[in-house]
């Protein structure tokens, strides 16, 4: 596991011992490569002719006054509620100071001759060989492997400096020391052929909810078990899911899934694929955890016009070729350079990563953009997870429960996993806990203060997490056993990946019916809904999440009355959701 150094620390011992001013200080440092990435030392990888387009983060002004007013827009009864900002008024609210853009640009002029070089608001944008990168950095990248069947290689490095006189002007450099975003999706059923109706399926649960035959979940199922079967036929707005690791959605696959599973009468609809960061949209290969989002968040959110966004480059490779570059700061930057007519009101993403091993100035800095496409008015959805509370359960070489990024950023709306209808449980492998880096925030305090303070569950593995960390999930729904069709058959597919297309695709049903009333979309959900829409949730009381199996004994949390580190505020009642909706302002 890594140990984040402390960088401001580091710097004033630096200056201290140091104060040439040409002088280069170690910037960051990471102890090692994250579990499961070793050091490939047989894989030569060509210096001069492979290239690295490097994101270096100036330093922004402004920030924790920026983040005030994104939480007032948030903040139903402030005088700025739904007060959403364009991209300009966000740039000029946190621009960094122009002696850091003059530092930055003067440093690379003098160190890098062959490379392209661009500033757009507080990113420069360096492209350029990895030997010349490897120069300007001080450092030397290497190949690491992941230590599983894929073999997925990337190019990354443990250290690298800056001039000493940069520190304070520049927070953020990758792809570096940020190894890469993994999808939120059990691989457990996800190739098991699904039986025609008339086939194998059988019903051995009591049919509790009408649609949910046995254990499969199809949009019908969850038209019952979430209230939105009497939901209008909505078509305003924009509803938009993340793709990222060449997941393709396929079209067909797509007519295929509603002209079989559809509840709402929506079997025309298609959607449009858009690629950033010189992503593509082929027709095939499908992709698994492409088509479960499109199909699910397409389905339930009946006509709404819904976008995927194919984000390429995963700063890693599988066979011949190398791909260096970092998607998720790409697709986040992408969205918010965008006008507000284009920008979706509702965002499902179904990828992520152990919280342990994602760099602090990276997880800062991603959590930050979430938090502007928040105050841009965007709803956004994430997977919580589908490792309980950990499966290596060492952070920082201490014996823990661990954490995902962004699941635990506090500026999404972060969704654990249930399974089951008569009644509806916590999902064992659902993703929960407490962030080990952001705080605890306000909107979310008195909630779980009230757990903290009255749960008698959670007392055996209280050394195990960090009380005053950012607690999620904040809602819930059903991962197991969602029926899809890729490659033109029908599958089943497990995993929180299921969770976030499911309400994504409700609150986009929610944030259109505003839209077609003339109000503003609800933007970034969370004070909505800790406070006025918090009894629009069915409380789910059973079932517990689990994880750190042969590390911590009895690990997890259970579901309780009221919210819990398993399934949040609960799963959602849309009839209830609509009403706060379209009463809040
Ligand atoms: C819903 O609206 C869409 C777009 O206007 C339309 O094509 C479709 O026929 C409507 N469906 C129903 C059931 O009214
Ligand atoms: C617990 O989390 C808080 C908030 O993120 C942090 O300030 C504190 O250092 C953490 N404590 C430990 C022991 O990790
Ligand atoms: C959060 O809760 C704690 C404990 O009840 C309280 O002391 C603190 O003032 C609260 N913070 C905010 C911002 O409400």
């Amino acid at each position: 596991m890594r140990v984040f150094k402390n960088l401001s620390a580091l710097a004033v011992l630096v200056c201290v011992c140091d104060a040439r001013p040409t002088s280069s200080v170690v910037f960051e440092k990471v102890e090692s490569s994250p579990a499961g990435w070793v050091l490939d030392k047989t894989t030569k990888v060509d210096k001069d002719a492979t290239s690295i387009t490097l994101k270096i983060h100036l330093v922004n002004q402004g920030m924790d006054k920026f983040h005030k007013l994104a939480m007032d827009i948030a903040t139903p009864g402030n005088a700025q509620y739904g007060n959403h900002l364009d991209h300009e008024q966000i740039l000029a609210m946190t621009a960094p100071k122009a002696e850091s853009v003059t530092l930055v640009n003067d440093w690379l002029k003098s160190e890098i001759s062959n490379a392209k070089v661009s500033v757009k608001g507080d990113y420069f944008t360096v492209e350029g060989s990895v030997n010349a990168i490897e120069k300007l950095l001080k450092t030397k990248y290497s190949t690491f492997e992941v230590n599983e069947e894929t073999k997925a290689k990337t190019l990354r490095t443990l250290e690298y400096s800056l001039p000493s006189a940069l520190v304070g002007h520049v927070d953020m450099i990758q792809p570096t020391t940020y190894f890469g975003v993994k999808q939120f999706r059990s691989t457990i059923s996800e190739h098991h052929a699904i039986e025609d109706e008339a086939g194998a399926f059988h019903t051995d649960a009591v049919q509790a909810v009408t649609g949910c035959t046995g254990t499969r979940i199809t949009p019908t199922c969850l038209a019952n078990l979430y209230n939105f079967k009497n939901a209008k036929n909505e078509t305003a707005g924009l509803l938009g899911v993340a793709g990222f690791l060449e997941e393709y959605a396929i079209k067909t696959d797509f007519t295929t899934f509603l002209n079989s599973y559809a509840y709402f009468s929506n079997k025309a609809k298609s959607f449009t694929c858009t690629g950033v960061n010189a992503g593509t949209c082929p027709t095939s290969p499908a992709g698994v955890e492409a088509n479960l989002d499109v199909q699910y968040a397409g389905s339930i959110s009946s006509s709404v016009p819904m976008t995927y966004y194919s984000t390429a480059g995963r700063g890693q490779w599988v066979g011949s070729g190398t791909n260096t570059n970092e998607p998720y700061l790409e697709f986040l930057n992408y969205l918010l350079a965008l006008p507000a007519a284009s920008l979706p009101n509702t965002l499902s993403i179904s990828y992520g990563d152990d919280e342990a091993t994602v760099p602090l100035s990276y997880a800062t800095n991603a959590c930050n953009l979430f938090s502007q496409l928040g105050a841009r008015g965007v709803s956004i959805l994430i997977s919580s997870g589908d490792s309980g509370v950990g499966t290596t359960c060492k952070v920082n070489g201490k014996t823990s429960f661990t954490t995902n990024f962004p699941a635990a950023c506090p500026w999404v709306t972060t969704v654990g996993g249930t399974t089951g209808n008569s009644p509806e449980n916590a999902w064992s492998s659902g993703g929960g806990g407490f962030s080990e880096i952001f705080g605890r925030p306000d909107y979310q305090n008195a909630t779980v203060n009230n757990w903290l303070s009255t749960d008698t569950t959670h007392t055996a593995v209280n050394n195990y997490f960090n009380a005053s960390g950012r607690a999620y999930p904040d809602i819930s729904a059903q991962a197991t056993n969602f029926v899809i069709i890729a490659s033109g058959s029908a599958q089943s597919v497990s995993g929180t990946s299921c969770s976030a297309p499911t309400t994504a695709g409700i609150f986009q049903l929610l944030n259109s019916a505003r839209i077609a009333s003339g109000k503003k979309g609800l933007g970034f959900l969370n004070p909505w809904l800790y406070n006025t829409a918090s009894t629009g949730f069915t409380d789910i009381k059973n079932g517990k999440i689990g994880g750190c199996s042969g590390v911590i004994s009895g690990a997890g949390f259970s579901a309780v009355t009221g919210w819990d580190p398993a399934t949040g505020l609960g799963t959602p009642n849309y009839e209830a959701l609509l009403a706060f909706a379209t009463s809040t302002a």
